[in-house]
């Protein structure tokens, strides 16, 4: 074992920063895993002209940002720096060099106050969510995440016990999506714009393809419905494309939704599980949010549906996951560095 490393115990007051992709984010959680503030700073403005993250912007956009969520965030809960307890940090998986601003700003927070530090792998984030959303939900759990980086369906045993049931062969969801509102010309990252055009459609119009359907596996693929997608505006006149716009974004959504929802049950069914959750950006869908509750009301199962804010990138699930990840004491944590590829289930040390 490390040297300095504790076992998860009360944290007391906690500050969590989260820069692994494009949102700069700093959260307060107290003892009892009440958040205090939670401050988002979306980047979605600084990347819309390159329609993608560009990681060098990204770190830099951090950089400038980092103190000025931090100080928000302790500004929003009531505190001072004076009365945290311990610091938290996502520490991979992401961007390089997003996460070395958030976890070096945390880490130095950490070491000018002598406090305990806490690096957290972000996937176990999208499910310290789950657990500020319900702190009684029964386990196992079923989890859901599907964000523009990943997808997965991951059985929770316990708060610290994960593993992986299925994932993604190509695309990520988000990714499925945002591909998707690039092609019919809605904004970035599109995920939302093109949930929200979806919401007046019809999703029987047209027929979208859903991979590994009746297979007997938990994975994922993506890359079929986009590349549909894109013959389908390829051989419709400028004309259809603006006229059908509304039905053809309610249809490809109802593919992707489909595919998420049906795998989630079938893991559920499979797993024996008393409840399923979602989480990530892609949680925050309204067609995936409904199916989800219906599904599961259906097979009497509980559901956990955050709320948004939860479901995207934040620093509030960063504190929550912190309460269940090994901690590193003073001054323990100096050499400790942050890494772009982390798996489910593994801390850094
Ligand atoms: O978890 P997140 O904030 O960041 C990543 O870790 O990727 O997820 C962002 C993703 C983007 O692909 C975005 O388009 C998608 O979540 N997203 C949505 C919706 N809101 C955000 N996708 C579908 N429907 C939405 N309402
Ligand atoms: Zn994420």
């Amino acid at each position: 074992m490390r040297q300095g490393l504790a076992a998860s115990e009360e944290l007391g007051l906690t500050l969590a920063l989260e820069t692994s992709c494009d949102d700069t984010c700093a959260a307060v959680i107290d003892g009892s895993g009440r958040i205090l503030s939670s401050i988002i700073h979306s980047q979605d403005v600084i990347h819309e002209k390159y329609g993608g993250v560009v990681p060098e912007v990204a770190s830099r956009a951090h950089a400038e940002r980092a103190t000025v969520v931090v100080r928000e965030a302790l500004a929003e809960a009531g505190v001072g720096m004076t009365d945290l307890e311990s610091v938290a940090a996502t520490v991979g998986p992401g961007l390089i060099g997003a996460l070395l601003v958030g976890f070096h700003t945390a880490k130095a927070i950490a070491w000018g106050r002598r406090l305990p530090f806490i690096p957290v792998n972000h996937l176990h984030g999208h499910l310290g969510a789950v657990w500020l959303a319900d702190e009684q939900v029964p386990l196992p759990l079923l989890v859901l995440i599907a964000s523009g980086g990943h997808t997965m369906l991951v059985r929770a045993d316990s708060r610290r016990q994960f593993s992986l049931l299925g994932q993604t062969l190509d695309d990520a969801a988000g990714e499925a999506f945002d591909k998707g509102a690039r092609l019919l010309g809605l904004g970035y990252p599109g995920g939302k714009e093109l949930d929200q055009l979806a919401e007046r459609g019809d999703p029987q119009a047209f027929t979208f393809p859903i991979a590994l359907r009746g297979q007997d596996t938990l994975d994922f693929s993506f890359s079929g419905v986009k590349t549909s997608l894109f013959y389908l505006l390829r051989d419709m006149t400028a004309e259809q494309r603006g006229e059908r716009a509304i039905d053809v974004a309610a249809s490809y959504r109802e593919a992707v939704v489909e595919a998420l929802v049906s795998r989630l049950m079938q893991a559920a069914e499979r797993e024996q599980v008393p409840a399923v959750a979602i989480g990530g950006g892609v949680a925050a869908n309204s067609l995936l949010r409904r199916r989800v509750a219906a599904a599961a009301e259906a097979s009497g199962l509980c559901a956990v549906i955050p709320s948004f804010r939860l479901c995207t990138d934040n620093a509030a699930m960063i504190a929550s996951a912190a309460r269940y990840s090994p901690r590193l004491a003073f001054p323990h944590y100096l050499s400790v560095e942050a890494t772009s590829s982390l798996r489910l289930g593994q801390d850094v040390y």
